[in-house]
């Protein structure tokens, strides 16, 4: 049997005056996405045969944010209500199904609260319990708990402000029927606008089932109107990512500093330390651990790996037990195979490392392919750019740079070669041969520094 159609309608025309930005409110981010896009997300988990955006503040630049989304997008202007933004909706929506209602600026309603607001017939409203209702539309029941209408705080009379049940302005209903009630809809209130939550009395006059169902907690609900909600949104946003993590069994030191804004997909026996942030994809094999202040972007990290603390780590592919940091740089490009050791004030581009080679300290490597068991002395530079075009040092295997060596591109070091300390390397280097180019040492006995001229 095939399933009736849904529509998903996003309602995202508002201003936002209180975020005092120039970004349209949909377009600010929650966990690294903006907010519209995990309602778009959303949408697709639920299978929308149309979604449909209805936008208005900021012009083009919703519709430019989601290009490549499947998704329409309608300019509501002016806007006069919630109402009002749905009928925009209409000529877009596919018949004989049903129509959810969702806000592009209520990120974090759980997918599983959509599906049971769908699994019932006739209007459906989320709604919730507040102890604290300002500013919400109230759910007015009659004794015997049916629901008769919702009443905006700014008609609201006293008894109905002391209701605490609220209106999400979450809802779905069967769109031919909504199709109808929304012809009807007039803007006769305080605001003087077209209110999507007057369709309530419609349906009970078509004979329609209105019902309401509820999240399981309460920031499911909760819009972004201002820069502080944003922020604590952001923090239980984080904080679900953490309990997803550890339900899977990975370790924080501590769930409520830890910032994903990507994905992050762990092996077992994982550990991560406070303050750590995931950008794109990342991923952790088994036993991994992450040190305290690390930022990792699209990175890869096989097993029994540990990055030690403020280890900055952006397009990387780094295999098993390998130790990094503290304080490297690994830049996009860089491969370490396993057990490598990257340590302190080192900083690695389009640089692979191979089995059991080391950097410890004070190093610059970009564009150079490196061998196994290599030693790559403290303070060594590969110097691979010469003004206007880069060029690769090769470092063959076993080789054993000695500190403070500059290796001038493109130059090649040979297999099991040895670097003296202190060379500037402009050729290649042979293989098993030390090669060293620094001044012969001297001593000058009794020499005098110069001494400061009295001037006056
Ligand atoms: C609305 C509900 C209220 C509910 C509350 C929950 C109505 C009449 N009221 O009130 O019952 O408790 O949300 O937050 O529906 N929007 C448009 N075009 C418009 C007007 C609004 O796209 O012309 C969008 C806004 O961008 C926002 C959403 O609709 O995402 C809600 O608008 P808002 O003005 O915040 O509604 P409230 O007055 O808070
Ligand atoms: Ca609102």
């Amino acid at each position: 049997m095939k399933k009736a159609p849904l529509n998903v309608v996003i309602l995202a025309a508002g201003k936002g005056t209180r975020m005092h930005s120039g970004l349209p409110k949909v377009l600010h981010a929650i966990g690294g996405k903006p907010m519209l896009g995990h309602v778009l997300e959303r949408a697709s988990a639920l299978h929308a045969d149309r979604t449909i955006v209805i936008y208005g503040y900021g012009g083009a630049a919703v519709p430019a944010a989601f290009a490549s989304a499947a998704v329409e997008f309608v300019r509501q202007e002016p806007q006069l209500g919630t109402g009002h933004a749905v009928q925009q909706a209409l000529p877009h929506l596919q018949s004989g199904g049903t129509t959810l209602v969702l806000y592009g600026d209520a990120p974090l309603t759980r997918l599983s609260t959509l599906e049971n607001l769908l699994s019932r017939p006739g209007l459906r409203l989320l709604t919730a319990t507040l102890n604290d209702a300002t500013g919400y539309g109230r759910i007015v029941r009659n004794k015997a708990g049916r629901i008769l209408r919702i009443v905006e705080e700014k008609d609201a009379s006293a008894p109905e402000k002391a209701i605490c049940e609220i209106n999400t302005g979450v809802l779905c209903a069967p769109t031919d029927l909504l199709r109808q009630w929304l012809s009807k809809l007039t803007n006769d209130n305080a605001q003087k606008e077209y209110y999507l939550t007057d369709i309530v009395p419609l349906a009970i006059a078509s004979k329609t089932a209105v019902s309401s169902a509820q999240p399981s907690d309460e920031w499911e609900i909760l819009g972004v109107n201002s820069k502080d909600q944003l922020a604590y949104l952001e923090r239980v946003h984080q904080l679900q990512n953490a309990r997803d993590l550890m339900a899977r069994g990975l370790t924080l030191a501590d769930p409520w500093r830890l910032d994903v804004r990507g994905e992050l997909d762990c092996g077992n026996d994982v550990f991560i330390d406070v303050n750590c942030i995931f950008e794109g994809k990342v991923r952790l094999a088994d036993n991994v651990k992450v040190g305290p202040g690390c930022v990792l972007r699209n990175v890869d990290i096989g097993a029994g790996s540990e990055v030690a603390a403020f280890s900055h780590l952006d397009g990387a592919v780094i295999g098993a037990n390998c130790r990094i940091g503290p304080y490297a740089r690994l830049r996009p490009g860089t491969r370490l195979a396993n057990e490598v050791h990257i340590g302190n004030f080192v900083e690695t581009k389009a640089t692979e490392l191979g089995k059991g080679s080391k950097a410890n300290h004070l190093s610059y490597l970009g564009d150079t392919t490196i061998g196994s068991s290599v030693n790559i002395g403290a303070g060594t530079i590969t110097c691979n750019y010469d003004g206007a075009n880069k060029h690769r040092t090769v470092i063959e295997d076993d080789a054993f740079i000695g500190s403070d060596t500059q290796l001038v591109a493109p130059v090649t070091i040979g297999r099991g070669a040895t670097i003296g300390a202190g060379s500037t390397i402009t050729k290649d280097a042979p293989a098993e041969s030390l090669t060293l180019s620094r001044a012969k040492q001297m001593s000058i006995p009794g020499w005098k520094r110069p001494v400061r001229k009295n001037t006056k």
